[in-house]
């Protein structure tokens, strides 16, 4: 079999970072490995994402891109998956005659058939089919790439809430739940190949096998704590209505569960999340919050703003600000409104004009950095365990002008902070050791999004325990 080379342009969120592995994975048997280079690729996928009009821009941008590499190479095979396939699906191929295949969040299992019609006949696909439950015969998961220690995992897809602003109920379909046997596989199978840390995935995971009456997300966590070889659980994402009292307590109960949580809360006025349908107040948002501090006191918190929602008035904006005060997250995420197709808040009347809501995120994203800053500040000269990711991709000099001759990594705390630091220079077989190996590492100082140390001697290991409370130095 000729070797064939795939190229995938991922957009948006994690879900679509597993599907393109998803993706790749499904392809092998056809001859396809990956590529970096779109330009000597056999096919090329565009995975797509539409929860925000810029994504959806970025899309457009990057298939009119693939029309000219089309020209040089009219072999090309190009496809387009993912949220946009699914909501503009035939009209995609009407508008762009480059366009091979078009498929939909749900048709990844059917691509290799697709794919090998295509490459017969070169005929043209669309399949934006929604197929009510989970594929039962879903492979399990796709590729890893050399020595990865974190992966992604779906445990459900879909989402029934209908939030006014957003499309994904639209282009992701109903809530649908993974048999926890199925995930319980998938990840026994990611550790026999070295992963130690597996984030959850779902729109909404706190509310994971209640349709199909499986189990709870509490209790589907409390038998991957239980999974040999296994070191660190995270999830994403959650919504504040479902956050049970359950899952609060698995914090404070179960070792493996990172002390993290992104709770996603969109604005801190209550009229805008009425009219947004969140179904939960600031009140019962804050008290939540209190909830977790009291079981699990150094969880770090992070959450998702929309700024600029239909009338949203400067104070109700200014409530915002209160709750980011009140709260002190430990990050976010902040996007400007945007109309989305088929989301009712695109009827809304008081849109906000482009520059308010500039400004709007500018302040939001101000205060946070000073927050951040603090917190940071407050981090420095303590003691926090990393489960080292590898090579630090990042090439920032640890200090200032430092050129000295050593190796940088990088690894993230049980809290999701991103740490680089620092070894003396070691051979790539030393290389192979410290990934997916666990270190101390005296936090020295700050970059905006990351934070910097030095690796305590001797605190290599396996053991994600040893001094993973931070340790007052
Ligand atoms: N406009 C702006 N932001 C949006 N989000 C979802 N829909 C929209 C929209 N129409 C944001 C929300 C969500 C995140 C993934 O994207 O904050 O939590
Ligand atoms: Fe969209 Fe709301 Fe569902 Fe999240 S919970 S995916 S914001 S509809």
């Amino acid at each position: 079999m000729n070797a064939k080379r795939l190229y995938i342009n991922t957009i948006g969120c994690q879900m679509n970072v597993y599907d393109a592995n998803l993706i790749a994975g499904v392809l092998v048997p056809l001859g396809y490995s990956g590529t970096d280079s779109v330009d000597s690729a056999d096919l090329a996928v565009v995975n797509t994402c539409t929860i925000r009009e810029k994504a959806e821009q970025k899309a457009f941008s990057f298939l009119g891109r693939l029309a000219k590499i089309k020209e040089a190479n009219p072999a090309l095979i190009v496809a387009v998956g993912g949220c946009v396939a699914q909501q503009e699906g035939q009209a995609i191929l009407r508008r762009m005659p480059h366009v091979d295949l078009v498929f939909g969040t749900q048709a990844i299992f059917r691509l290799p058939e697709m794919v090998r019609r295509i490459e017969a006949t070169r005929c043209r696909i669309v399949d934006v089919r929604m197929t009510e439950t989970l594929d039962a015969d879903r492979p399990v998961s796709g590729p890893l790439t050399d020595g990865q220690v974190a992966a992604f995992v779906t445990v459900m897809r879909g989402c029934d809430n209908f939030c006014t602003y957003c499309v994904v109920p639209h282009v992701r379909g109903r809530e649908a739940s993974r048999h926890p046997d199925r995930i319980l596989d998938e990840i026994g199978s990611l550790v026999s190949k070295g992963v130690r840390e597996v984030t959850l995935l779902g729109q909404n995971v706190n509310s994971y096998g209640n349709k199909e009456g499986l189990c709870s997300f509490a209790q589907l966590l409390e038998r991957i704590n239980a999974i040999d070889g296994l070191n660190r659980i995270r999830f994403t994402t959650s919504h504040p209505k479902d956050l049970s009292e359950e899952l609060i307590h698995c914090f404070g109960r179960l070792p493996k569960l990172c002390r993290h949580i992104h709770l996603p809360v969109q604005s801190g006025d209550d009229t805008i999340l009425h009219r947004m349908n969140r179904n939960y107040t600031t009140d019962g948002y804050l008290d939540k919050i209190k909830r977790l501090r009291a079981s699990c006191p150094d969880i770090a918190v992070t959450s998702d703003f929309i700024v600029g929602f239909p009338g949203e008035s400067d104070r109700q904006f200014q409530r915002t600000l209160d709750l980011i005060e009140t709260v002190r997250y430990d990050g976010l995420f902040a996007f400007m409104y945007s109309d989305r197709p088929n989301a009712p808040a695109a009827a809304l009347s008081g849109k906000i004009d482009e520059a308010v809501k500039k400004e709007r995120l500018q302040m939001l994203l101000n205060l946070q950095e000073a927050i951040t800053r603090e917190k940071h500040a407050a981090m420095v000269g303590q003691i926090y365990r990393v489960l080292v990711e590898g090579p630090s991709r990042n090439g920032q000099p640890l200090d200032d002008g430092e050129t000295s001759p050593e190796r940088r990594w990088s690894g993230r705390t049980s809290s999701n902070h991103i740490v680089h630091f620092s070894t003396p220079q070691t051979t790539s077989a030393e290389k192979e050791v410290l990934t997916g190996e666990f270190a101390d590492i005296m936090i020295e100082g700050a970059f905006a999004h990351s934070l910097w140390g030095r690796v305590v001697d001797g605190s290599v290991g396996s053991t994600p325990e040893k001094g993973d409370a931070s340790i007052a130095a």
